[in-house]
């Protein structure tokens, strides 16, 4: 069987730990892409010499050049720059269009069958460009938002009730942003309703805190956003389409009347197989829920129309 080809667009943070994900996995050869001169080949070569330690044979290259991920599998878009404290994603738009307008022109060109996966924020207006930008069809262009966000999730709640994170299920939905939607119902610790374990003021701290989490990084790491997180989240995305999982998980994804929504990307449960996106799962929302849910979406819609100005679309 050929090796598969993974091209990740953005060398930074997210970048080099996707890189490292992949090869550690054996996923495939990986292109590592940036327009930096020297940092991808630089962080291709280290990654390079840790195969012996490792024990992978996966091929890693950095580039400045699109041609070099010409008949990738799958492109995974970090590219564009990160929040600083105080900063919301939102205010990254003007910057991270420009680039992601670019890139999408780069993969259309040069990986025309691959799945697109953005990272790339403010998420849910950078996967509607890569759509456009592309004119792939939707099922192989989507956001990764809602396993990290689940993730964050799913994390706090194994900590409260000193559980494995392997214990606990969960689902956070919606826009990629502060108003993003933690789903109590989804929320399932060993069989059990969350709301059975823990009292409900508790868990509106903690889903308070899970939609903010990406901030409370941030503030931390004062030079830029999270990392090794959202570099899991892709990198889990990829693995489901690779080998075919049918794996439902929550991502950014093109809805046409799907929850009452048609037009714009937003996080929902979504299966993910060889064919990319090949199926979306509308569970059912109680009035909370879809309250928030619908809240969430009117900020992806202003989101999405800043970015037309910002465009002159
Ligand atoms: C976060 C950024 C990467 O949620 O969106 O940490």
């Amino acid at each position: 069987m050929a090796r598969k080809k993974i091209a990740l667009i953005g060398a930074g943070n997210i970048g080099g730990s996707m890189a490292h994900l992949c090869l550690l996995k054996g996923l495939g050869d990986v292109v590592l892409f940036d327009v930096v001169e020297g940092l991808p080949q630089g962080k291709a070569l280290d990654l390079s010499h840790a195969g012996p330690v490792e024990g992978f044979d996966g091929d890693v290259i950095g580039t400045n050049s699109y041609e070099d991920i010409a008949g990738a599998d799958v492109c995974i878009v970090t590219a564009g720059i990160a929040r600083k404290p105080g900063m919301s994603r939102d205010d990254l738009l003007g910057t991270n269009a420009k680039i992601l307008s670019s890139v999408g022109e780069g993969i259309k060109r040069y990986a025309p069958n691959s799945l697109v996966i953005v990272v790339t924020n403010p998420l849910d207006a950078m996967v509607t460009l890569m759509k456009r930008v592309t004119g792939f069809p939707k099922n192989r262009v989507v956001g990764q938002s809602g396993i990290l966000d689940s993730s964050r999730y799913r994390s706090f709640i194994a900590r409260e009730l000193n559980v494995s994170v392997n214990s606990v299920a969960a689902m956070v939905l919606g826009g990629h942003g502060d108003d993003m939607v933690p789903v109590r119902s989804t929320c399932i610790v060993g069989g059990v309703a969350v709301e059975k374990l823990i009292p409900s003021k508790r868990l509106d701290e903690i889903e308070a805190r899970v939609r903010n989490a990406g901030g409370e990084v941030v503030a931390l790491l004062k030079t830029g956003s999270a990392y090794f997180s959202p570099a899991s989240a892709a990198i889990r995305m990829t693995e489901a389409h690779l080998y075919d999982k049918k794996e439902i998980l929550p991502c950014a994804a093109l809805l046409e009347g799907e929850y009452g929504v048609d037009g714009y990307y937003f996080c929902v449960p979504v299966m993910i197989g060889a064919g990319g996106v090949e199926k979306i799962i509308d569970i059912h929302l109680n009035t909370a829920d879809k309250k928030a849910f619908d809240e969430s979406l009117n900020h992806v819609k202003d989101i999405v129309q800043a970015m037309d100005r910002v465009l002159g679309v």
